[in-house]
Order: structure tokens, then sequence, then C-alpha cells
């Protein structure tokens, strides 16, 4: 008899403490909206004639971008500046030689664009900085009343994201990320066939920034892309992944992300190569090699992220989604996968081999469901004018296009928010046991107010 009750007891007791070692919930803060402001959801304002830009930071990612704004109709580069006084002349002798007036020069300092986001004749500010700046530059562009353009990641924690929204809010400009991979030709035809209802009901998604940063570690101004990865752990470059998902599973379109948990392994390679960029040891340095986040959105759908940059592994984005009567991936192969009817005489022993679609059954698959956005005339200039194999260039198209025409951009402060947002609630979960983190909801109250993803059309 007493031994039953010890082990009742003992039961009890660990019954009790299992519970009280639950992973409970982080909750996260969602601050109350300035009186006198509005979200900013399917924002228009007046067409612009000409979209007049000023672009800040000419390193590599900034250079590229001149050159392909300079290839859209309706564009005029008024202001270019960078710290550095080289970038800026190299790009102004660019302007020269497309026959192109001069444009305004800012360089020399820390804050030299401040100059450039008060000047008049700028309307859109496009910013290709590192990290660090690119929510500082685009506070200051739109309290001066432009629009504002900012590289990934737009933001790096949730202070600067709620401060962007809050600004364009209030100012009623757009602010938009320059996520460029929910661009690419079979990202942005999926998301056509899924919203044609090709995949069914799409259940669960998955999306990484897969890519060996070995040729690029030299090559970024002052170190700063691996001295931010050694600083701060979590999945510090999510865009690229979660942005096309978001965009399919209708991200405060009808549906939001409610938490996520994340875990990582221990940084192997990071150390090494700060040893072999900067000569310093780094024992703790704090990104993981691999970073793993699991997210739940409030209609029950689950996403994947994944993020590495520091080993072999091969270039993927993933950009797998699972649907109730379909499934598309994209790495190592472009793949679609539809719902076929059972064979006549099952065989128990049958491992199925799905049918993998030619060339040629994936091209009119593509064809059948080619976005209206995306013309045969423009998908051959974004080929040819390149930039990660045209996407870039549809992407700043695409922005200029709805700028010039009053409509609502792809991509607004809210889609900057929630993509973003991955850095900072994943390194929350991994700094407190990988326990699950509460998703704010950036919109404060308004992700249903438009039901499903649409590009705008003239
Ligand atoms: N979307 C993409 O596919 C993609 C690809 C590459 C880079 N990026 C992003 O583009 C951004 C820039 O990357 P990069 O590879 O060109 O880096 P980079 O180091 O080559 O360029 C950064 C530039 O910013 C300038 N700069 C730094 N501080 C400044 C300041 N206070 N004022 C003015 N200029 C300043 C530097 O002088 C440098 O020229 C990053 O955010 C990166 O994540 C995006």
């Amino acid at each position: 008899m007493r031994i039953f009750r010890f082990l009742a007891l003992f039961l009890l007791a660990t019954g009790l403490l299992a519970g009280c070692c639950e992973p409970s919930l982080i909750k996260t803060q969602v601050p109350v909206r300035p009186a006198g402001q509005e979200d900013v959801i399917g924002l228009t304002v007046a067409p612009l004639d000409t979209v007049r830009i000023g672009v800040v930071g000419l390193g590599m990612r900034g250079t590229h971008a001149v050159r392909r704004l300079l290839k859209i109709p309706g564009v005029e580069i008024t202001a270019l500046c960078d710290l550095r006084e080289g970038p800026v002349a190299d790009n102004q002798a660019r302007l020269g030689r497309r026959g192109r007036k001069p444009a305004q020069c800012y360089s020399g300092s820390e804050d030299c664009w401040k100059g450039l986001c008060a000047q008049e004749d700028v309307d859109l500010v496009y910013i290709c900085t590192d990290w660090l700046t690119h929510t500082p530059i685009a506070l200051c562009a739109m309290e001066h009343g432009k629009h504002a353009a900012i590289e990934v990641p737009a933001a790096l924690d949730l202070d600067q994201i709620w401060a962007l929204i809050n600004m364009a809010e209030k100012q009623r400009v757009h602010c938009m990320m320059l996520e460029n991979c929910v661009y690419d030709f079979f990202e942005l035809t999926t998301l056509q066939a899924a919203q044609d209802g090709a995949f069914g009901e799409i259940l669960h998604a998955e999306g990484a920034y897969h890519h060996n940063l070995d040729a690029f570690w030299g090559g970024y101004w002052n170190n700063w892309r691996l001295d931010y990865n050694s600083k701060y752990r979590g999945d510090n470059y999510p865009t690229h992944g979660i942005g096309p998902i978001c965009q399919v599973l209708n991200i405060h379109r009808g549906d939001r992300m409610v938490r996520l948990v994340s875990m990582d392994t221990k940084p192997f390679n990071g150390p090494r190569w700060m040893k072999m960029y900067t000569g310093k040891e780094c024992p703790d340095f704090s990104q993981g090699d691999e970073t793993n986040t699991l997210i739940r959105t409030e209609s029950g759908k689950t996403m994947l992220i994944q993020h590495d940059v520091m080993t072999p592994r091969p270039y993927d984005r993933l950009y797998r989604l699972v649907g109730t009567d379909g499934y598309a991936g994209k790495y190592p192969i472009k793949l679609y996968c539809f719902r076929e009817a059972p064979a006549e005489d099952v065989d128990a022993d049958h491992i199925p081999e799905e049918k993998v679609y030619t060339d040629a059954e994936l091209d009119a698959v593509m064809q059948q469901h080619r976005p209206d956005i995306l013309t045969e005339e423009l998908e051959a200039l974004a080929k040819k004018v390149g930039g990660h194999g045209g996407m870039d260039f549809l992407m700043d198209y695409r922005m200029i296009y709805c700028l010039r025409n009053g409509l609502p951009l792809d991509m607004d402060v809210y889609d900057l928010a929630e993509w973003c947002c991955i850095a900072p609630l994943s390194r929350l979960s991994l700094e407190n046991g990988n326990r699950p983190v509460e998703v704010p909801d950036f919109t404060r109250g308004a992700w249903q107010k438009v039901q499903g993803y649409k590009h705008h059309l003239k």
C-alpha cells in the first residue's frame, strides 16, 4: 500500500514539475497606435510623372541599383550619397556616360545622407547601405515626406520596425523593403498558380537563405556583415526565404503569423572567418552556422525558415509549398507535383516515384499561370538588364510603375515588419532555451482588411 502511495506522490510531483517546465510563450508588445494615425494597407498617393531618386550607399549593391534604375522609363537620379567619395564620383560619371543630368552629391561623414533626405527634388530615397544605417536613413527620408525603399533587412529589431511603421502611417508615405526574391520568375508564377487554386489549400511552406558567402566576406565595407553576425545570434537574414512564402500564405491579407520557435547550431565556422578577415580570435561569436525557425499561423498553417551563410551547402532558398492537392519546390530543380488519380492495382511494397515534370511540361504550367504583371516584353527586358537573373530589375520596375500610376506598392511596411521580425524574435527564442515567441500583429488589427495577395495594374 505504501509503495502505491509513494508511486502516486512521485507521479504527481513529476507531473507538476513537467507542467512547470513546459516552455511558455514569450509575449511581445504591440504599442498603441498614436492618435490620429491609421494603417497604410493599400496606401495610394498622387501619381508621380517622373520618380526622382536619391540613392544612399553605393557599394556593391547600390552601384548595381543605379545601373538598373537608369534603364527604367520615368526615373531620374537626382542625388547620390556614400560615406566614401570614390563610389559617389564613379556613379556620377556613370550618369554622365548615360547622358543624364549630374546628381547632387553627398559624402564624407556618417550622416551625409541627411542632406539628401532634405533635398527638394527627391521623391524616393533608395537605401543600399549596411544594415545598421537602414532604419535611421529611412526614418529621416519619411520625416521629410519622401518615400523610402530599403535594402534587406530594412530593420534589425522590434523598436526599429515599430518606428518605421509609425513613421509611414504618420506621414502617409510608402516604406518598401527591396525584397527581390518575390520577383523571381518561378516564385512570381507559382504565387499566381497558388492564387488560381492549383495546389488546393497551401498548408505548409519552406523558405531559406543558404548562401556560402566565402567569396563575399572580404568585400564588405568595414567588415560590417561578419561583424554583425559575430554580435547577434539568430536568423539575421530571413527576408529572401520568408518573403515569397508569406505572399503565398496571404500573411496580413487574411492570415497572420502567431508564434515561432527557433533552434541553431553552435557557431563553428563564424569564428574561423573572423580570424581570417580581422586577425582576431572571436570565441564568443554569436550567430550559429545553421538556424532553423518554425512558425505557425492563425489559420493553422506552418512555415519553416532556414539560414546558413557559413558552410559550403549549395545555394538554396527552398521555396517549397505543400498544398492539399499539389506541391511546388524550387531547389535543386524546379518541380510541380499535382494529385493524380490512384493506380488501379495497388502494390503495397511499392514506393511511388513522383512524376518529375519535363522542362516543357513545367513551362506549360508556368504559362498557364503567368501573372498579368509579367508581360513577355517585360520578362525579356528584365533578363537582358539582369540583376540576379532579372528579378532585381522587375522589383525596381514594379515599384516605379506603381509610383507613376498612383497604385499601392507590391510590398508595404507591414510586409517589411513581418519579414524582418524573424531576426529579433528568433534571437529571443534561442536566448531563452528555444521557447516559443509570440509574433506581434504589426497591422494592429487590420490583417483581414484585404483578402488574398494581389498585384495592382493600371
Ligand atoms: N537583395 C539582395 O539580393 C542583396 C544582395 C546584396 C546585398 N544586399 C543588401 O544591400 C545592402 C548593401 O550591401 P553591399 O553588399 O552593397 O555592401 P557594401 O559594403 O558593398 O556597401 C555598403 C556601402 O554603404 C556605404 N555606407 C556605409 N555607411 C554609410 C553612411 N553612414 N552613409 C552613406 N554611405 C554609407 C559604404 O561606404 C558602402 O559603399 C545590405 O543591406 C545587403 O544586405 C541585398
